[in-house]
Parts: C-alpha cells; sequence; structure tokens
C-alpha cells in the first residue's frame, strides 16, 4: 500500500460504481460550488483524485476549447472510467497527486474533492498541489460530509446508533479513529499550513425531501444503504437494532425510509480554496 493511503486506496482499488453515484447525485451542487470559483475561458484546471472523472466536463464547460482540463487519479480502474466518460481531448493520467508529473507553475485552479483526507500526508498533498499553481492560481479542496455526518429524517437514537458503528467500522477496517477523520475537517488551516493566501470556505448543503429522484435514491440505497451500512454494520449494533434499520432500508418494506413522505436527508459539501 503507498505510504499516503490512509483509508486504504492502492493502484488496484476500485470503487468507481460508489463514485458514480455519489457525483450523479451531488450534481447540483457540485455545479455550485464550482461556478463559485468564477472560472473563464482559458483557463488551465487539474483535478487531482478525479476519480471517475465526473467533474471534468463540468469544468471543461467553464474554460471553454481554449482552456486545459486534466484528470489524475492514483487508481487504474477509475482513471479507465474517467478516460471513457469524457472527450479526448480531456487528458487523464493516472499518478500520485503527491508527485504529479505534471509541470510546476502549470493550472490556475487544483481542484480535488474527497481526496485529500485519504492521504497520509495531507499538507505534502496540499503543497505538491499549490506547486502546479501559476502566481494568483488557487487550490480548492472540497469535501463532503463524512458517513457519520448525514441526517436522516428517522429516530435519533437509531440514527445516533449507526453513526457509531460506521466509526467502529472505520477504526476496525482502516485502523483510523475519529480524530484521523475529522482533522481533516480542518481544510482551512491545511491550506494556510501549505502557504496558501486569502483563504476562504462555503458549505453547500445537500438537501433532499421525497419524493426522491431516480439518482438520489440510486446513491442512499446502493452506496449508503447497501454499500456503506448493511451487513457490515451487523457486528456493530444490537440485534434489535439492526433489525429496524434493515426495515427502513428496504425497498420491498413499508417502513422503507426513501419512500417515507417524511424523508428528509441533509449532507453538507464545503469547499475551501487558498491561493498561491
Ligand atoms: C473518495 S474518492 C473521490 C474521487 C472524486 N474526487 C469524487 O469526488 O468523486 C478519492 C479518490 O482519490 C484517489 N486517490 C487516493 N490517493 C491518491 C493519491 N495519492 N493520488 C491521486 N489520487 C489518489 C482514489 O483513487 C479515489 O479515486
Amino acid at each position: 500500500m503507498p505510504v499516503e493511503a490512509l483509508l486504504g486506496d492502492t493502484v488496484t482499488r476500485d470503487y468507481s460504481r460508489k463514485l458514480t453515484l455519489f457525483n450523479a447525485f451531488a450534481r447540483p451542487e457540485l455545479r455550485q460550488a464550482v461556478a463559485s470559483l468564477g472560472l473563464t475561458p482559458g483557463m488551465r484546471v487539474v483535478d487531482a483524485g478525479c476519480g471517475t472523472g465526473d467533474m471534468l466536463g463540468v469544468f471543461l464547460d467553464e474554460v471553454k476549447a481554449a482552456g486545459v482540463v486534466v484528470g489524475m487519479d492514483l487508481a487504474a480502474a477509475h482513471t479507465t472510467a474517467a478516460r471513457r466518460a469524457n472527450s479526448p481531448e480531456t487528458a487523464v493520467l493516472q499518478a500520485n497527486l503527491s508527485q504529479p508529473p505534471l509541470a510546476a507553475a502549470s493550472f490556475d485552479l487544483a481542484w480535488s474533492v474527497n481526496t485529500i483526507n485519504h492521504l497520509r500526508d495531507p499538507l505534502a498533498g496540499v503543497k505538491a498541489l499549490a506547486g502546479l499553481l501559476r502566481a494568483g492560481g488557487r487550490v480548492a479542496l472540497g469535501q463532503s460530509g463524512f458517513l457519520p455526518d448525514m441526517y436522516f429524517a428517522w429516530d435519533s437514537r437509531l440514527e445516533r446508533l449507526v453513526t457509531e458503528a460506521v466509526r467502529q467500522y472505520y477504526r476496525d477496517r482502516y485502523q483510523v479513529d475519529e480524530r484521523d477523520l475529522t482533522s481533516t475537517r480542518a481544510l482551512t488551516g491545511l491550506l494556510r499550513r501549505a502557504g496558501l493566501g486569502n483563504v476562504k470556505v462555503q458549505t453547500f448543503v445537500i438537501e433532499r425531501l421525497s419524493p426522491l429522484g431516480a439518482a438520489d435514491e440510486e446513491y442512499l440505497l446502493e452506496a449508503i444503504f447497501r454499500g456503506t451500512w448493511g451487513e457490515r454494520l451487523r457486528p456493530y449494533l444490537a440485534a434489535d437494532d439492526y433489525e429496524e434499520l434493515t426495515r427502513l432500508c428496504d425497498p420491498q418494506h413499508p417502513d422503507y425510509a426513501l419512500r417515507r413522505s417524511d424523508f428528509h436527508f441533509l449532507q453538507t459539501f464545503t469547499l475551501a480554496s487558498g491561493y498561491v
């Protein structure tokens, strides 16, 4: 495993389906976040930890044909998916963002979402991204709420237990504890420690009500209920709590949370940026 991997990323790891589902789900808020950066045609953008490359086309829309958009990711399966999802003029590199194979001082924006928190040395990662920027360029770090910070509209006791169960799962699977995970919330401090100035932060709320659209239901059911909770949480919950959660997450059950008329979901997406 490379030294940077805190949450288990490797060249061969593949969670592309989860990434595609998240980007389809959060697309309106991600677009809003990009729009807040005020990109102009001709700018040069690198998406570090681009995953399945779902944001590359959004950047291309902003910088147009005169601009340049490059995606970079460690995982082969993710870069393959990113190449497939984008036009050939968008370069996608399989590389470690802490040692980027790109010319120094050649970009206007280094964008990195939900990735810096995967590195063992996030400061080195941000410094490497800052090194890619020309004078006046900006690093923008995005972070969606960690799973334990998601809010569903069901009983708060079960939500608290599920949150704790997810934390325990992370402790056991990756040997990271809450302090390791929450320290990455200090995005603004990280940018400042990397020597960036004029640091700004803005949080977008991803808020969904029933009836849900298809992308919303797919993400919450597949990526969260099945991919993140499901069997994984059984060892960490009392039997009756696990059963209740299973009922709420089961599309065949009348209690299925995503089709309840009181379904109301909140998650945040925070974008922090700083200039060289
Ligand atoms: C949670 S995903 C986020 C992907 C994408 N930014 C998104 O929001 O969908 C984290 C990504 O960072 C990549 N990654 C992890 N460590 C990396 C590194 N050192 N250099 C480049 N990419 C890395 C992983 O392969 C994965 O695609």
